[in-house]
This record gives structure tokens, C-alpha cells and sequence, in this order.
């Protein structure tokens, strides 16, 4: 077996996004729709199982691993899993992406657990509107989350913001703001057409990064940031002379970084997914639950893997066929 994981582009493999559930607390309009149904408890991998395909990958080389959801944090005993994943030999990067809405209990936890980076979605800074962008969130509980999160320490924090015309790009300064002032990063990010949304005709919603980079631009000096190795991931980042805090644009429109892709996802109901925008997916539930499963079958069901992974994927508002499944299915 390999000690890395190359692509038939040669794009090295070093990242995965793991879900841990697909279900969450929130419905936020742009992931769910909402009354959705999620996949029965016997298909999601259980906290064992998700730990099989963790040490997998990190023996393939995987240096970063994010757990996603759904809502990572209320998957029960998730805890055991990342006390256990914190211990991985190999593994640089333990990081979580979360909605916030657990982490005023769970954050020293989650430090303590070796958690380095943890993102968190926030999209309004109103409560109002927080409340209509996620139907069931609590601002306040949110915010404290972050407080918290921030208080623990974590050496890397970043703020979510999914941008729609009509509904929150009239807060990009104040959310910018809310970053500076907590020495937290952030990212604002076009919505992806994941899904079948009842909530909004995403064409109509469509705010660019380019446009939401000239709202900010009267307020703020955005300073490019270089990127030393060109593996940064999907956010292209600015700094803001004399904060700490970078302003990332995920632009998956406009500008899609899959050249440089370094990931693969897998979905709470183990289906390894090559690409975000694309179908591709080989089964680890099955290998996992194979009477005849050994660690070794595992990781070369991966390393084959590597070979269907898509040069690229092919989103576009409307034109081409949708990916049906939502964004919680699929971990962001
Ligand atoms: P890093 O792990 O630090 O790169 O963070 P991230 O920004 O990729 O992760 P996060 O979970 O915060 O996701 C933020 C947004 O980036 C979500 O909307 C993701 O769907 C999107 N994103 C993450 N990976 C990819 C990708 O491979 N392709 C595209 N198009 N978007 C991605
Ligand atoms: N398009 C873009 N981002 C989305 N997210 C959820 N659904 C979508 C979508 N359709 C974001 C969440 C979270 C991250 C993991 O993905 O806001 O921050
Ligand atoms: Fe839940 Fe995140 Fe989807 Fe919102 S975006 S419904 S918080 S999984």
C-alpha cells in the first residue's frame, strides 16, 4: 500500500472531510429544506466505524481531517470519537465545522481533545434574521458558542457566512466587524446548488464574491494574501492591515479552485465522495461491514478510489442537472 494518496491528476489527496451525521439541529434554507428525512440510525457508520476510516486515511498519508455534519456536535458520544481521533498518529490537523450551537458546553472539551480549528457558521448578526436563515438557530446561543470557542483557545477560528442577495449581504460590514473585533477570521461564501431548497430560486439569491468584495472594500483595506504552498483550499484570504483577522471568499462560481483540490468527503452513511459537485463515491460502509473486513481492505478500497476522483466539478445555477443530495449529506 501507498504511504500517500495521488489522484489521476496528480493532485495528492491529504484532507478529508468526514461527516459524522447527517442530521442538525438547524434547517438553515440554504442546506435543508423544511421537513426533511435523514437516513435511518442503522446506515449511519457508527463511532467505531468512523474511527476505522480515520486511522485508514491517516495511514494513506491524511494529515487534516475535519468532521462535519449535519451537526457534528449532536451526534451522541461524538466526544469519544474526538478524544480517540486527537490520538492519531499522523494527524497534523484535527478540525471541526460546526453551527455553533453546542459549543458554549463543548468548547474546552473540544480543545482538550487536540480539536486545532473550528469553524462556525454565522450568517446574520440580527436575531430576526438569524432566526429566518436558519429556522430553528438561537443568535445568542451562537454567539456565545463563538465567545467560548474563543476563550478555549483553539489556534484557528473562522466564521461561515453563506451570502443571498435580498437577505444578508447588507451585513457583510457588520459581520467583518464582528470577526475583527474577536481576532476570529471569516469567510463568506456563494451558495452551492446542492439539494432541492424550497426556500429561494438560488439563481435570484446569487451574490458573487467579487461583489461582495466591493461592498466591503469602502470599509476595510483588503490586503491579498499570498499562498505560500497554492493549497490553501476553496477561500481565497485578505488580510486587514492591522487586525488579525483574514477575509476569506469561497467562490465556487466564480472562482473554483479544483486544480489544486487536495480533498475527498465521506458521508455519514460512508459513501466516500470524490468531488463536492459530482456523483463519484465508492462505498466504505460495505468494506467496513464485510464479514471478512480487515484494515488492509479498507485502505485499498481507498487507494483504488483515487483513480475516479473528477478533474473538476461542474456547478452552475439552473443549466446543468442538480446534485440532489443536500449539503448536509454531503459535510459542506
Ligand atoms: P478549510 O478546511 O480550512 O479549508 O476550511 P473550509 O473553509 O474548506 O471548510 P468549511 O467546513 O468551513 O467550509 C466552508 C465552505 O467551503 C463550505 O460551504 C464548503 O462546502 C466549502 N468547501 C469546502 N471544501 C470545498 C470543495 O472541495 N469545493 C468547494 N466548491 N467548496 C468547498
Ligand atoms: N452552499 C454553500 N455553503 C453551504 N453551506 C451549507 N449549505 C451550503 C450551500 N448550499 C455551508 C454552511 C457551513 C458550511 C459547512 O457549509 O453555512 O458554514
Ligand atoms: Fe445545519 Fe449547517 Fe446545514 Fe445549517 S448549514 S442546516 S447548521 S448542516
Amino acid at each position: 500500500l501507498p504511504s500517500t494518496l495521488i489522484d489521476s491528476f496528480q493532485r495528492r489527496v491529504n484532507y478529508v472531510r468526514l461527516s459524522v451525521t447527517d442530521r442538525c439541529d438547524f434547517r438553515c434554507v440554504y442546506c435543508m429544506a423544511e421537513e426533511m428525512t435523514f437516513a435511518p440510525k442503522a446506515d449511519v457508520l457508527s463511532l467505531e466505524e468512523l474511527y476505522q476510516v480515520a486511522h485508514a486515511f491517516t495511514q494513506l498519508g491524511v494529515t487534516k481531517i475535519r468532521l462535519t455534519g449535519g451537526e457534528p456536535l449532536i451526534r451522541s458520544n461524538v466526544m469519544s470519537l474526538v478524544e480517540r481521533m486527537g490520538q492519531l498518529p499522523g494527524l497534523e490537523q484535527l478540525a471541526l465545522t460546526t453551527n455553533g450551537s453546542q459549543l458554549q458546553r463543548l468548547s474546552p472539551a473540544l480543545r482538550n481533545a487536540g480539536v486545532k480549528r473550528v469553524n462556525i457558521s454565522l450568517d446574520s448578526l440580527s436575531a430576526r434574521k438569524f432566526r429566518q436563515l436558519t429556522r430553528h438557530g438561537n443568535l445568542d446561543q451562537v454567539i456565545a458558542g463563538i465567545d467560548a470557542a474563543v476563550a478555549a483557545g483553539f489556534p484557528g477560528v473562522k466564521i461561515n457566512a453563506v451570502i443571498l442577495k435580498g437577505r444578508n449581504e447588507d451585513e457583510a460590514v457588520d459581520l467583518v466587524n464582528f470577526a475583527v473585533d474577536r481576532g476570529v477570521d471569516i469567510a463568506f461564501i456563494e451558495e452551492m446548488p446542492l439539494g432541492l431548497i424550497d426556500d429561494h430560486d438560488r439563481a435570484l439569491t446569487f451574490c458573487s464574491s467579487d461583489e461582495l468584495r466591493s461592498i466591503l472594500a469602502p470599509h476595510f483595506q483588503l490586503m491579498p494574501q499570498a499562498d505560500p504552498d497554492g493549497h490553501s483550499g476553496p477561500a481565497r484570504y485578505y488580510v486587514i492591515p492591522g487586525s488579525s483577522t483574514r477575509v476569506g471568499f469561497i467562490s465556487p462560481h466564480s472562482h473554483n479552485f479544483c486544480h489544486l483540490c487536495n480533498r475527498v468527503r465521506v458521508t455519514a452513511e460512508g459513501r466516500l465522495l470524490l468531488c463536492l459537485g459530482d456523483e463519484h463515491s465508492v462505498d466504505l460502509r460495505a468494506v467496513l461491514r464485510a464479514p471478512d473486513y480487515s484494515m488492509e481492505k479498507l485502505q485499498r478500497t481507498i487507494v483504488e478510489a483515487m483513480g475516479i476522483k473528477p478533474e473538476r466539478h461542474y456547478f452552475d445555477n439552473g443549466q446543468q442537472p442538480q446534485i440532489l443530495r443536500f449539503m448536509n449529506t454531503t459535510g459542506g
